[in-house]
């Protein structure tokens, strides 16, 4: 069991900007957080301009007094660089610190993230502070964690990044020759003839946007330039990282990222941090298997240890369209639904609000008022004596799931980045869609990259894998021979690391999945065909194979059009293993009845899982009408349900996400830790609406 930082409960507390107020309203703030049971206090996030004020002069006055007030009053410390916004001197003096956007304009001095990140004199400067800090607070014990940043992000296109992609690339291809092969430079006659000829790809030279969305007129470029920037600005995270390892021995460092963030290739990055945190911000009305989708990609970044929610608002956003407020409960109840998909901390975004500028209307522990008789204080207070009660219960405890869905950024770049077939082809919706299924069925799933190992999964669910790495498919086919079930979509296997096609689709898949494709259809929104899957009539949409087995088995064919009565789904026994093929996207009941099929093939089931009534499983689309109906039967897509294991036990998590009461009934004998009851398997539980459970069990 790995812990994510020195602390022995479930760390509460959040980002904290004492340096807004005057030092009267610290002491209120103290005693505040002794009311609400916070532990833990994020520092520092945007001080650089107060912690540098002049090129060689630095000034570690009030820092100084604000950490020990903190340890003064027993609070623990996630003590961040400062480095996520720039001090105003340093880019008036160094303007290569500003970014160059898309269009090809160069920014002015303004908002944060707002650094080049390959600016030489951003790196030094950055670097220099992480470490100066790090020599002055590194041995203090109340500094569990460091953060270095904050939501690193976006992209630039400036000259000296233009530059340093050059460099990129020649180290990646070597000869100007292997370039022009990767990005099949023929084709426009856009042939290189030198390094120097090659520029960012911008609005100014390849990229383009059409029908609301980025296009690119070379993917192989494009892609590039993506993976590069990825690692560019984690080069810059690595600094800061290398600048506090040089005085801090094993306090573990971090960034806070932000699910899944298009630009930056967290796979990579994760492997640089020594445990991942994340800040949660759902939207108004996000289901919540999708932001459960959110945390499991978080956690998976490190299958084999929690993570920290660095962030999430008590109350209110400020930068929604509609900054509805968090209703009564719902706070506590997306607070539990992160402990429940990995989570060691409850953190929020922010402690006390400020006064002015974009965020003063966000919400925070303490608001304006100042008051400890709020509704959001007193239900802060609430969870906080919760999390006391739990002590270090759950801590370093995770899930052990047999399914994975592979995710991949390259991927991701690639289809979205892709000319045609459709432009509603969505790589995270058609991941999503897996997921529910699997969600509803409280069946666990990492979410994995290309590079991590398939040993440990039973059923491997590879939506829209366009992109097949070198090798990939050598590790889907071991995985298949020896008995996993692979489950595959329509555009999957088309092309490799540089974008370029194989030849016929899916490419080097094909002898895996028994079959090839031939031509694909792409209807537009709205649109659809169908076909019969488990006693049902599915729609068939986005983007439709036309399939030629070659071996596979034909589960299902498309009703209509001049394809009718052609596979739309198969099924190929490979080795000891099964591959499925979904030709088509389709609707959400057929997920369902499918991950049905392939997760009970291989006898997995979910915890508590709803389809399981009386002893015997009841089709999807039947439980659901079932639920409809009574009210009283199976909780059906209403609770999260998620089980994490420990040292010889286990926590079983059960949020109600619903305003209603809901009913499940127990698998397991164990003790609920909020409320120390008692239960045998086989008891049936009424939950509260947005209440949780947390029975713990011998595992
Ligand atoms: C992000 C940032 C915070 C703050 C919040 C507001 O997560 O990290 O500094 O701006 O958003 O929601
Ligand atoms: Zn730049």
């Amino acid at each position: 069991m790995k812990r994510i930082w020195n602390h022995n409960k479930i760390a509460y507390g959040g980002d904290y900007n004492p340096e807004q107020w005057p030092e009267e309203v610290w002491q209120e703030d103290m005693k505040l957080f002794k009311q609400a049971h916070i532990d833990i206090v994020t520092l520092n996030v945007f001080s650089w301009a107060a912690l540098q004020p002049s090129e060689d002069e630095y000034n570690f006055e009030k820092l100084d007094k604000i950490i020990k007030l903190c340890t003064d009053n027993g609070l623990k410390i996630c003590l961040a660089t400062s480095t996520g916004a720039n001090p105003a001197w340093m880019v008036r003096k160094y303007p290569d610190m500003l970014r160059t956007d898309h269009q090809g304009r160069k920014l002015k001095y303004g908002g944060r993230e707002n650094f080049c990140p390959s600016s030489t004199t951003f790196r030094k400067y950055a670097a220099r502070i992480a470490g100066k800090l790090a020599e002055r607070y590194g041995s203090n014990p109340a500094v569990i964690a460091w953060h270095v940043s904050n939501e690193y992000s976006g992209e630039c296109y400036c000259e000296n990044c233009a530059a340093k992609f050059r460099e990129w690339v020649k180290a990646k291809y070597k000869t100007i020759e292997e370039v022009n092969k990767a990005w099949n430079t023929s084709f426009w006659g856009h042939t290189f003839y030198d390094f120097e000829d090659i520029v960012v790809p911008s609005e100014l030279s390849e990229e383009f946007t059409i029908y609301g969305k980025q296009k690119t007129t070379f993917q192989g470029i494009t892609i590039d330039y993506k993976r590069f920037n990825s690692e560019n600005i984690m080069d810059c995270f690595k600094l800061e990282y290398d600048a506090i390892r040089e005085h801090v021995k094993d306090t573990p460092i971090t960034t806070n990222l932000m699910g899944f963030y298009f630009p930056l290739d967290y796979q990579k990055w994760s492997q640089y941090m020594d445990f991942i945190s994340w800040d949660s911000y759902p939207w108004l009305g996000e289901p919540d298997s999708h932001i459960a989708l959110s945390h499991e990609l978080m956690r998976s970044l490190k299958r084999d240890q929690p993570f920290c929610l660095m962030e999430q608002t008590p109350s209110v956003q400020n930068w929604q369209p509609y900054n509805k407020l968090k209703r009564p409960g719902e706070m506590r109840m997306l607070s539990y639904q992160a402990l429940a998909h990995g989570s060691d901390t409850v953190m929020f975004f922010q402690m006390r609000r400020s006064i002015g500028a974009c965020e003063k209307y966000h919400g925070a522990v303490i608001d304006h008022a100042g008051r400890a008789d709020t509704r959001t204080f007193r239900e802060v207070t609430e969870l906080g004596a919760e999390l006391d009660k739990l002590g270090d219960k759950i801590l370093g405890s995770v899930e052990k799931p047999k399914v994975a869905i592979v995710f991949d950024w390259d991927n991701w770049w690639a289809t979205s980045y892709s000319s045609g077939p459709s432009i509603i082809i969505n790589y995270h919706d058609e991941v999503y869609k897996y997921f529910r299924a699997l969600f509803k069925r409280h069946i666990a799933c990492d979410i994995i990259s290309v590079n991590d190992s398939l040993d440990r999964y039973d059923v491997v669910i590879a939506p829209v894998l366009y992109m097949v790495k070198d090798g990939y498919d050598e590790k889907l086919r071991s995985f298949v021979k020896a008995g996993g079930s692979l489950v595959t979509t329509y555009f999957s296997g088309y092309a490799g690391e540089s974008d370029l096609v194989f030849g016929a689709y899916p490419g080097k898949l094909r002898d895996i999945l028994g079959i090839w494709v031939e031509e694909s259809d792409a209807l537009p929104e709205g649109e659809k065909n169908s076909f019969k899957y488990g006693g049902r009539t599915a729609d068939a949409t986005i983007l439709l194979d036309l399939i030629r087995p070659e071996g596979a088995e034909v589960l299902s064919v498309y009703d209509s059009d001049f394809y009718a009565g052609t596979p739309v789904i198969t099924k190929n026994s490979f080795g000891e293993g099964k591959a499925y093929y979904i030709g088509a996207s389709s609707d959400e009941a057929f997920y369902d009845s499918l991950i049905k099929d392939i997760t009970e093939e291989k006898g997995i089931t979910g915890v508590m899982d709803p389809l399981k009534k009386d002893g015997k499983a009841v089709a999807a689309a039947e439980a659901d009408e079932e639920d409809k109906n009574d009210g009283t039967g199976i909780a059906f897509d209403k609770l999260d349900v998620t089980r994490r294991y420990g040292d010889g036990k286990c926590y079983t998590f059960i949020v109600n996400m619903t305003a209603e009461q809901q009913n499940i009934e127990l698998d397991i004998d164990g003790t609920e830790l909020l409320s120390d009851t008692v239960y045998s398997a086989g008891d049936k539980l009424t939950l509260d609406p947005k209440d949780v459970m947390i029975i713990e069990s011998m595992c």
